[in-house]
């Protein structure tokens, strides 16, 4: 009979059970984390909108909280174009796309090659669109895509010679949007229209922007100041933007249907931030994953990012008013720099922005120009060339024939 055990547990207490005091420990330790860990996922969207045949422009829709985002969009329906820099024939970013079909429940998802890193992809893709007759439908533009050069690595210029962050963060920005305004402008006036740009609370550390120059400079060049500089640039314009669909005279007479919407994420366990966590490092990859519970704490998933840009492209009541209005945690906050929405910085930055992209098309125009000429006349050279080397075909048969008559001649 098992008495003698019972009694003892009776008398003593079960053998190994933690006393009050180290389950109140534990539970203060699991509270801590668990509301931790809710602080840091972020507030779920609520908004809701039907977004059956409503076209979407999306730049940085195959990673992190833009393939979140897309993915979101998609399953209410929405008819995406995927701005993406590889070819539409790469086998990945097909398996891509059909996947997001598949989950989404949604075939009217497709791609578009645009490399935000050149001026001249993004004017072949907007013009295309733009020289449509009638104007294509256009009801979002959702602008995700970025690059963030890692710390500790060296400034990165593009092919046509502007420093990254810039280039692919500001300049690819402003250069689509200039080009598609018309498109924009063009939408009838019942039509809810929004360009939602995806920004980063870091702005609040750019330096000053000037006419922009200052960015393409080597000088003093470090990740953060690239990379903030470039996010805050991209907010003076998204202002001035606003303003700039709002000065103008429809010819209906409607008032202005297009709203510029500013959505910050939060800082969210992607592609674009492990890159810069582990500084593009092997090693910072291992101590990334040997620190995964950390990150996984204290950043959101790319679906938690992704909420405020659901929320702006969702929520009824940004879809109307005046001015531009940035998105956090799901509801309005106002910008942490006034001077955002300083005419003069914005008219200063606009201006450099449309000079230098004028001078680097021109360049780039040029040097497109050569290298066709080049091209066209080593094309030239090789078919002449192959006329000569059927002469020489000819010649050499014609001296074989030659060779065999003067030997039949002498009789050999
Ligand atoms: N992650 C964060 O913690 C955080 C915090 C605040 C703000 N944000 C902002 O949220 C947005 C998305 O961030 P993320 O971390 O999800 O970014 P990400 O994972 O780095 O993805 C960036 C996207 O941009 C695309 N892209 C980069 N260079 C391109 C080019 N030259 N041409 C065409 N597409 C290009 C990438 O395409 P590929 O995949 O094909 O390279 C990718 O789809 C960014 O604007 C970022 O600044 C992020």
């Amino acid at each position: 009979m098992p008495l003698p055990f019972i009694a003892e547990y009776l008398v003593k207490g079960v053998p190994g059970l933690p006393s009050g005091w180290k389950i109140l420990q534990a539970a203060t330790v699991v509270a801590v984390i668990a509301l931790v860990k809710w602080i840091s996922t972020g507030i779920s969207n609520k908004a809701e909108r039907k977004l059956h045949g409503k076209v979407v422009i999306m730049t940085g829709g195959t990673s992190g909280i833009g393939a979140a985002t897309a993915l979101s969009l998609a399953q209410r329906g929405a008819q995406l174009v995927l701005l993406v820099h590889q070819s539409q024939k790469d086998l990945f970013l097909l398996d891509y796309i059909e996947d997001l079909r598949e989950r989404s429940g949604n075939e009217m998802i497709y791609a578009e090659q645009v490399d935000l890193s050149s001026l001249f992809s993004i004017r072949q893709f907007a013009t295309k669109w733009i020289d449509n007759a009638p104007p294509r439908r256009l009801d979002m533009i959702v602008l995700c895509g970025s690059t963030l050069t890692p710390p500790g690595k060296a400034r990165v210029l593009t092919s046509e010679g502007l420093e990254e962050n810039w280039m692919v963060n500001y300049l690819a920005n402003f250069h689509l949007l200039s080009i598609l305004s018309p498109a924009i402008r063009a939408q009838p006036p019942d039509r809810d229209v929004r360009v939602i740009f995806t920004t980063c609370s870091a702005y609040v550390n750019s330096p000053a922007i000037d006419d922009g120059s200052e960015a393409l400079k080597n000088k003093d060049w470090s990740t953060s100041k690239a990379y903030t500089r470039s996010k805050y640039a991209l907010m003076v314009f998204g202002h001035a933007f606003q303003k700039h669909l709002e000065s103008y005279k429809r010819p209906d007479g409607a008032p202005m249907n297009a709203r510029v919407l500013f959505a910050d994420p939060g800082y969210c366990r992607t592609p674009g931030m492990r890159r810069y966590l582990t500084r593009g490092t092997l090693w910072g990859l291992a101590l990334y994953l040997i620190l995964w519970q950390n990150v996984w704490l204290l950043l959101k998933s790319p679906e938690g990012g992704a909420q405020s840009l659901l929320y702006a492209s969702m929520e009824a009541t940004l879809g109307r008013g005046h001015g531009s209005r940035l998105i956090k945690e799901c509801r309005e906050i106002d910008f942490a720099r006034k001077d955002i929405t300083d005419e003069k910085i914005a008219k200063k930055l606009w201006e450099g922005s449309e000079k230098l992209i004028e001078r680097v098309e021109r360049e780039e125009a040029v040097k497109r120009a050569l290298q066709k000429k080049e091209r066209e006349e080593l094309e030239k050279s090789r078919n002449s060339a192959e006329p000569g080397t059927s002469k020489m075909d000819s010649n050499s048969s014609t001296e074989t024939k030659t060779t065999k008559s003067r030997r039949q001649r002498k009789g050999k």
